[in-house]
């Protein structure tokens, strides 16, 4: 029965629900060779979306390589692993790899050890060094490739966000989109969380990767698309909910994808036979409590100030911080406070700015916060 719902990684085939309108895009995108640039809020569906969409493409049209840099430290650690991710993606057979990195990257010496990466049957070390190739002739990797073997190539680099905490980060921001923007056979989907810093990626004017593709903001999944999925899955473990009790399992978290299965899986496992009112309460307070650890650490550090500004904003004020009343009732010292104490819990990625005023990003972070 573990498998009902399933929350906190990347989710596919009959546990991956809806995203019509974003699969043929993304699809489009990558048969076509449009750069794509997916933002969203934390836990959303990117990294679905991108292996699903993945999944799809005719390899006839392209190949798909994706890789995840979320522990590239520096910009050699993620020339390895985009070197590393593109030769073995785009082969299937250890031999055809071997000759691809005699042919294109001669001046290292892969090693090749069956690992214990699920995801494939060996894994791949290149050990490149700035001392063996300059950056520019690991970026052409791809296109080298892609020539060779005539066939387009989509490079997807999953929490790109982290390219944007190198040290010399900017530099290296230049010198990706110089190579990128020159290929003719890959195009690149660039995807990740902590909103916030990827943002100030791609929508900073003086940022080099400012309009660099297609810009796709992934937002929540409709309740209309969640019911029948939430309902399929009770009924297959013989199990009663109804449309509204489903409905409700979606309001409480505000359609957060994540959020959305984990609440189901608990109000599931309290379920004998037909869900009730009490039983999504009583869920409801275990998905607080289960992400309480996470929230308490994330408010950690906080100044009073910026925790007086999140007590204003979890009451529902999301404007007119700079008038008195608010000042005073919130304790938010002076004027001149309110910018700085803003960037902070923007920069934190705890609160949003969107269209009507400053949010909560996380909508169980708001309600445990109103309770603490
Ligand atoms: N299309 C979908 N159908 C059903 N559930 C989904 C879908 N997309 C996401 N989810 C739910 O959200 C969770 C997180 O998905 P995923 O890892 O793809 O999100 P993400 O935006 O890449 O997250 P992160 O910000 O952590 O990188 C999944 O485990 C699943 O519970
Ligand atoms: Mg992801």
């Amino acid at each position: 029965m573990n498998d009902a719902f399933i929350y906190g990684y990347a989710v596919e085939g009959e546990n991956f629900t809806d995203r019509k309108a974003e699969t043929k895009r993304l699809k489009a995108n990558f048969e076509h060779g449009v750069n794509t640039l997916l933002i969203s809020n934390r836990r959303i569906g990117k990294t679905s979306l991108v292996r699903h969409v993945g999944r799809l493409v005719n390899p006839k049209k392209a190949l798909v390589v994706y890789l995840d840099i979320f522990d590239c430290r520096s910009e050699y650690d993620f020339y390895n692993k985009l070197a590393t991710a593109v030769l073995q993606q785009t082969s299937s057979k250890i031999d055809s790899i071997l000759q691809n990195a005699k042919n294109f990257l001669s001046r290292v010496s892969p090693k090749i050890s069956m690992g214990p990466d699920p995801t494939s049957e060996f894994s791949l070390s290149l050990g490149i060094t700035p001392k063996e190739y300059a950056p520019e002739q690991i970026l052409e990797l791809a296109e080298r490739i892609a020539k060779k073997q005539k066939k387009r190539i989509v490079v997807c680099i999953d929490e790109f966000q982290q390219i944007g905490e190198f040290p010399d980060s900017i530099s290296v921001q230049k010198r990706l989109r110089g190579a990128w923007q020159l290929q003719q056979n890959v195009s690149y989907c660039l995807l990740g969380s902590k909103k916030h810093l990827l943002t100030n990626i791609f929508q900073n004017k003086s940022m080099p990767f400012y309009q660099f593709g297609d810009a796709i903001y992934l937002g929540v999944i409709s309740t209309e698309n969640w019911v029948p999925f939430i309902c399929d899955k009770f009924k297959k473990h013989g199990l009663r909910i109804d449309k509204e009790q489903a409905s409700r399992i979606c309001g409480e978290v505000e359609n957060y994808s994540s959020y959305v299965q984990q609440l189901a899986w608990l109000v599931m496992l309290h379920t004998e036979r037909e869900v009730t009112s009490e039983i999504i309460d009583t869920a409801m307070n275990e998905l607080i409590a289960q992400n309480a650890a996470l929230f308490m650490q994330q408010t950690e550090g906080l100044s009073s100030y910026q925790m007086n500004m999140l007590r204003a904003i979890a009451a529902g004020i999301h404007n007119g911080f700079l008038s008195q009343e608010v000042l005073e009732t919130y304790r938010l010292g002076t004027k001149s406070n309110i910018p700085r104490i803003k960037k902070a819990l923007i920069d934190r990625d705890i609160v949003e700015q969107r269209e009507t005023g400053l949010y909560i990003s996380d909508p169980i972070f708001n309600k445990w916060f109103r309770r603490f």
